[in-house]
This record gives C-alpha cells, structure tokens and sequence, in this order.
C-alpha cells in the first residue's frame, strides 16, 4: 500500500521526451515495508531501510513492475574476515564498522572516535524528490540524501548533506554525493574520458574488477586528464546499441573523485564527489556541508541510447535556459588569425570578412586588455589597451554590430600574472603557502577565488566591463591547474575549504553575472577542454572542447564527447590548414563538415583568403544555418566511430520532431580498390518518407534515390563514393 503517491510536476518549459516517451515520474514510499522507489522512462530505482535500520540499495535498472516484492537482499557472512556489517551493501555508508569499500563520509570526531554508523531516520517525498535522514548510532550528527527523477529521461540526481548536531567541530575527511551498488558480476567494463590539453575525449574502457578505478582530479579544476563521466557496461552485451549502460557525471568543476571496484561479494560499488585527496573540512557544530549533484542513468539500449537520454536530460535540466536556450549563433573568433596581435584596424578587417561569410557572432580573443603583448603580462588588468583600442572598444563594437553580427570578448578571470597591476596591489590574493615558491604556469598564477573580496573584486570588472559596452557574449577562460593549494590567511583547519569554496564562488560569480545580465551567453573554456562538466554546464551556454582543431583529430574529440556532453554545447571551428597543431593539410570543404557536427565556428585567417574560399565558406554556413536546430537539439547516432574505423566515421542528427534528420560520412584514408560498405541510418521513422538532398547542394551519388522509407534507408542504407584522404559529405533527410 502506498501512502504517498506523487505525479510529475509540469515543469519542463518544452518536452524532449526520449525512445518510452513517458512523462510521469513516480517516488513511491509505501507504508510498513520502509522501500522506495523512483520510477521514471522505464527505469526503476530501489532503495531501502533493513531491520537492522541500515539504508540499503535494492534496485538500479530497467524498470520492475508496480508491487514487485522489493527488497533488501538478505546478507550472509561470508567468512570471519568479512563480518556482516563490512559486506552489506549501503545507499550511503559512514566510514565505520570495519568498512572496506569508498564510503559515503569519513569523519573524525573531536574526542578522537572515527567510527561512523548511519541509520535510517526519517524520510519525506515531494513531489519527484525524495529525501532520506540518516543519524549516526550514538553522536548527534546527521546525513541528508536526496534523490529526484526526471520523468522523460530516468535520470536521478542524487546528492547528500551533512550536518554537525554536536558541540565540537566534527572533522570530515572525505564526502561522495553518492555510493551505487550494481549486482554481482565478472563481466562489467567501465569507460571513461580521458587527455591532455589539445587531445581531450578519448574513450577508454577497462574491466571492474576489485582493483579499484578511479576518474579523478587533483587540479583544483575538472581538468583535462579524466572527466566527471562514466559508462558501465558488460562485456559481449553492451555496445553502441545494445545492452545495459550505467552512467552518469558529477556536477563539479573541482577535485573530483568517481572509484569503481568489484566488492568482497563481486557487487560493483561507484562512488562519486569532493576528491578526498588532500580534503579536510573542519564542520563547525550547526554547520551543513552540501555535495555537489551526482546525475547518474540507466539505458537498456546501449551506449547510444544512454548518451541520447543524458544529452536530453543537459538540454532540459542543466543548461542555463533550459530547452528556451538559443541555438548557437555561428561565431567568427580571432585567436588563431592574430594571437594577441589584436589591434582595432585588424580586427575590423577581419569582421568585414566574417559578416560576408555569414557570422552571427564576432569574439576579440586574448590580447585587448592591459600591456598583453604576449602571455607574459597583463593577465588581471581588464582595462582596454589603450594602444590597441585608442577609443576603447565602442568603435569596433559599433562596427560588428553594424554588420549584423554581436560581440563577445575573452577573458580569464581567475588568473594573474606576476607581471601585472593587479598582482602587484594585491600579492596575496594567489593561492600558495606563504614563504614557500609558488609554481608558475603559462607565467600565471590562480588568484584565490575563495575570499570574497577576490570574488566581488572579479564579478565588479565583469560587471562594469558588460554593462558599459555592448557586449553578447564572454569566452572565459581558465589556463593553468592549482600547484601549492594553499589559503594564505585561512586558519589551519580551514585551509583545505579552498577546494570547495572556490568553485561555490565561481559559480556564484557566473550566477550573479548572468542574473544582472540576462542575455548574456557564456562559453566555458579551460585551455581548451580542461573544465567542462555538469557543474559548469549549469552557467555556460556552450564550451570549447578543444584547443586542437584539426578537422580528423576533431572527429575523435567530437567523438569522446558526445558519450558525456550533448553537441548542443560542443563547438567547433574551421581554421586554417595546414592545421597549426599538427600541419595536416585538408580541404575546406573537410574542415566545414567536421566543424558542422556541433556548434560552427569559424577560426580561419579570413584576410588570407582567397575568392573561392569565401565562396565556400558562405556556401557552407548558409547550408549549416538550415541543419543547425537538428545538430544541437537532435538525437545523435552514432553509426560508426572514428576510434573503431580506420577509414570511415558516420554520425547522425534526427531532429526531435523527426521532420528532419542530417548524416555526416566522413573519409579519413582510403586505399583505390576500397569499397566500403553502405551506411546504415538510425532513428528514422520507418513508416514515414523521406526525400534526400546532398547538404551544401549538388547531385545525390548514382543509386541514391531521391526519396524512400525510412524503413528503406535504414534497411539498404547509403553512402557517397568519397576517394583519397580527408573528404567528406552530409546527407538531409526531410520528411515528406
Ligand atoms: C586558451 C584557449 C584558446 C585561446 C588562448 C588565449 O589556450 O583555449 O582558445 O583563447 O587561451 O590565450
């Protein structure tokens, strides 16, 4: 029997329902047996409360039915050396008890006891959101964890919070947002993201097996080297489009933590939140510590599917303007045309040239502020370079927007270089230990976001820098990770609060910035992809993936972050070839329909251009204008992975409508005797026709039809005769 049975609140301003098409999410408590669970697009999640008074998982999957006997499994000793309480399994188990798996909290009381046992004590539903109190056996401290599920995509959020009811501060040494347990199993794999600057996205998959795996940071920031992403799957079951995936990513843009290992028991424990490396928070009595969000899923249907239903729940539930959000403009940036040789003449050439093509957007990279000359000096001081910019920035905003294109502007924020005014008023706003060295990268140091004066220091010159010039759009950038994290001023048992504070304040200064300028856009960069996660993807409308824009290498950037991030988000530019990372040369018509899968950006030197090149461009941009709602807000197949063909990668956009439905072929080498076999088309409505069109105009390849089924491009599948290396070519799909 149900005591409380709560539906779905109305809340999402423009459905993006996925394959069920349900909108009902349910939490459900019923009375007596202390289970809960949340149900959402046929995804079950069970949870709750043994005899003993422990908070236990009992379910995370496919969906059971109403009035299925849930429970918690009944657990036996399996020996001596692992007692009872070490292998039953906890929703959100306190470091104690002899536990060997990742906890929920370790904490150190201040009589020295460290031994932490949390029991159920009280639970509430509201509306999709359940919340459930734990307390520890015998002190007066008390954990909150709480869950929602969003109706159209199954995706729970789990987070937890923690509170000191005592006296004295209460040490905590480490804190997840949340712990999952998947059954016992020898055949799960775990892929995550990992790189380097200029090579972020690569896929990697390894076996859970005891020896515990762990995605982390231990920057200060997200970071290039591993993303707050994972994907559970099982050997010989999962693949693009087949079998169970467990996903999810942590919503934040700091030290992170996310360990898989196989248990005593062969279960697969994930746990996931603050880095508990180097960690400590010293909680003050009545104080609460908050975890970040965890959003994890579950698909039946493979990698593909997961990451459709994770991209849909980004555009409904992360993204600052939810589904209201504008599609990307096609933005022209400077950066590899000038570097920081930025001047008001250059750059109003170079807008000319990119209004022609069909810019919506122009962005004045790193250069324009203070004596930044190179990246040596001036980082801290946004005042306009008085040199470059004699008028300030009016002219050449008056300018950009007279060719019907906005202005956006770089900025990095949260840096400083030694070499700057700023640096010299204020040394002791960087982060380091007092007397010691403080590395320095890219010559610059991370100013301490932490303090507030720092904080309401950085939000006042972006405050005075949007409201006195017509600025659309900021690029903000991150360039360097932590070294010497250390809070000059903070007492010693607060110090360690540098982690957490500093991205709380720079989320609060993206808030607040956007709250005083609602039309603002923002893109979040990091050298490249070094901060982009759920955490940053609530306050940015789009990021930069990678500092590498070669168009081949992209397809496999593109590639590793589409299993994490929706392309909605995911720019991309045409720059100039021989690419500057790795000198390949490739045509323009390649580097247009690499760039054209996410977010188009142009990157290009348009004062070298040639007529023909213009000519190609505004051909392209003006096709990418009539395909672009169904790149960024599509469903995205996958059908063949430039990390799994040596010569030919395949994506595909279907428009939510299904009216319209975009396949990229892409060509990486091809020997002449080659015949690749066709391309088979994904979530095209069977029953309905579609005519074909080669996008960017010309014939259809010989054999094509001008119009057929879905079920018969999906059943013979198609593809262009594509020859030599780098080439490529789009088809679109339009219902009839
Ligand atoms: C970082 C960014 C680049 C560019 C430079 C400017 O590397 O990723 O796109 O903005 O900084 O210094």
């Amino acid at each position: 029997m149900r005591h409380r049975l709560l539906l779905a609140l109305p809340l999402l301003a423009l459905p993006i329902l996925t394959h069920a098409q349900t909108a009902e999410a349910r939490v459900t408590a019923p009375a007596g047996a202390r289970v809960f669970r949340l149900d959402g697009n046929g995804v079950t999640y069970a949870l709750g409360v043994d005899d003993k008074g422990y908070l236990r998982p009992i379910h995370w999957g496919a969906a059971v039915a109403e009035g299925d006997p849930l429970a918690p499994p009944i657990v036996a000793e399996p020996s001596s050396f692992d007692p009872a309480p070490t292998v039953t399994a906890q929703e959100y188990p306190g470091q104690g008890e002899g536990l060997v798996t990742d906890p929920g909290i370790k904490v150190a009381f201040a009589d020295g006891n460290r031994d932490l046992v949390l029991k159920y004590r009280s639970h509430r539903v509201d509306g999709e959101t359940l919340t459930v109190e734990l307390a520890d056996i015998s002190q007066p401290f008390f954990v909150t964890l709480r869950y929602t599920i969003d109706p159209a995509t199954g995706v729970l959020a789990r987070s937890a919070s923690v509170r000191n009811g005592g006296k004295r501060p209460v040490r905590i040494d480490q804190i997840a947002a949340a712990v999952f347990t998947l059954p016992a199993g020898d055949d799960y794999r775990l892929s995550y993201l990992t790189g380097r600057h200029a090579a972020e996205w690569t896929l990697k998959d390894v076996p859970v097996t005891p020896a515990l795996t762990a995605i982390e940071s231990r920057r200060g920031l997200t970071g290039h080297a591993n993303n707050p992403w994972f994907a559970i799957g099982k050997t010989g079951q999962t693949d693009e489009a087949h079998g169970p995936v467990w996903y999810g990513g942590l919503a934040w843009s700091g030290s992170f933590r996310i360990s898989v290992a196989q248990d005593v028991l062969g279960r697969v424990r994930i746990a996931g939140g603050f880095n508990p490396y180097d960690f400590g928070w010293s909680l003050k009595p009545g104080e609460t510590l908050e975890t970040p969000v965890f959003y994890v899923g579950y698909s039946g249907h493979g990698m593909g599917e997961a990451s459709r239903d994770f991209h849909a729940f980004q555009l409904t539930h992360i993204l600052p303007e939810h589904a209201r959000a504008k599609l990307r403009p096609v933005l022209y940036n400077s950066w590899e045309a000038t570097t920081f040789d930025v001047t008001e003449a250059g750059q109003m050439a170079l807008a000319e040239k990119a209004a022609a093509i069909g810019a919506e957007r122009f962005v004045v990279d790193d250069g324009w502020f203070g004596a930044r000359d190179s990246d040596r000096a001036g980082l801290g001081d946004w005042t306009v370079n008085p040199r470059k910019f004699p008028h300030g920035l009016k002219p050449l905003i008056d300018k950009v927007k007279g060719l019907g294109m906005d202005f956006g502007l770089w900025v990095e924020p949260e840096s400083v270089n030694p070499d700057s005014d700023l640096y010299r008023t204020h040394p002791d706003w960087v982060i380091g230990f007092p007397g010691r060295p403080r590395t320095e990268a890219r010559n610059q140091l991370v100013l301490n976001l932490a303090r507030t004066d720092v904080r309401d220091h950085i939000l006042g010159w972006l405050d005075r820098l949007v409201s006195e010039n017509d600025i659309a759009f900021l690029k903000w950038d991150v360039n360097r990770r932590w070294t010497e994290p250390g809070w000059p001023g903070a007492s010693p048992a607060d110090q360690q609060r540098l982690y957490v504070d500093y991205v709380r304040n720079l989320y609060w200064i993206l808030a607040e910035l956007r709250r005083r300028h609602p039309a603002l856009e923002i893109e979040g960069c990091a050298g490249g992809g070094g901060r982009v996660d759920l955490g940053m993807l609530r306050w940015v409308d789009e990021v930069w993936p990678s500092d590498n824009t070669d168009p081949s290498d992209r397809l496999a950037i593109q590639d590793g972050f589409t299993h994490a991030y929706t392309p909605a988000v995911m720019m991309a530019w045409v720059t100039d070839s021989p690419n500057w990372a790795n000198t390949r040369v490739t045509s323009l018509d390649y580097r247009f329909l690499s760039a054209m899968q996410g977010g188009l950006g142009i990157g290009a030197n348009l004062l070298k251009w040639q007529a023909e090149d213009v000519a190609t461009a505004s051909k392209w941009i003006a096709a990418y204008k009539t395909i672009r709602a169904t790149v960024q807000r599509g469903n995205l197949y996958r059908l063949v992975s430039p990390e799994a063909s040596a010569s030919t990668s395949a994506t595909m956009y279907v428009g939510r409508d299904g009216r319209q439905a975009v396949l990229f072929q892409m060509l990486h080498s091809s020997m002449w005797r080659d015949n690749p076999p066709a391309i088979l088309p994904q979530g095209l409505d069977p029953a309905r026709r579609y005519a074909v069109r080669m996008l960017g105009g010309g014939a259809l390849p010989a054999g094509v039809p001008a119009s057929a089924s879905g079920a018969y491009w999906m059943a013979t599948g198609l593809r262009a005769p594509l020859k030599g290396d780098f080439a490529g070519a789009a088809f679109v799909f339009e219902a009839l």
